[in-house]
């Protein structure tokens, strides 16, 4: 219990320290299509963020914000669909206030 308590603790803290390099960044359900977008494509720029970073209600406006900045620098945009999954998931495991 108290593991899991660092755990997340440790999620929480790296958020606050985005966007500076930390590669340290657990993502939850790793193995899961979400977990690997955000991996694939939040990644290039800064560390893959936690999705405790940002509510539920937030984080529509960072991802359409993160897709504006691949386009700025021309790299490959996320699908609907892939932009879809890494939304879903980002909201899955959301900050929860
Ligand atoms: C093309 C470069 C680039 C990519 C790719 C990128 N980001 Fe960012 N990100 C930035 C920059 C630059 C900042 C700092 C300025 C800002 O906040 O817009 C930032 C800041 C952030 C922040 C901290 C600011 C905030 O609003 O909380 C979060 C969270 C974030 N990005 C999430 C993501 C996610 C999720 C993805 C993948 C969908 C992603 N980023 C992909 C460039 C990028």
């Amino acid at each position: 219990m108290a593991r899991f308590g660092f755990f997340v603790l440790a999620l929480f803290l790296s958020a606050c320290e985005l966007p500076q390099e930390n590669t340290r960044v657990k993502l939850p359900e790793p193995e899961s299509e979400g977990a690997q977008m955000v991996k694939k494509f939040c990644s290039d720029c800064h560390a893959p963020p936690s999705p405790l970073a940002h509510t539920a209600k937030e984080w529509p406006n960072v991802i359409h914000r993160m897709q504006e900045r691949r386009r700025m620098k021309a790299y490959e945009l996320m699908s609907e669909h892939e932009l879809g999954v890494t939304l879903k998931y980002l909201q899955q495991f959301a900050k929860s206030v």
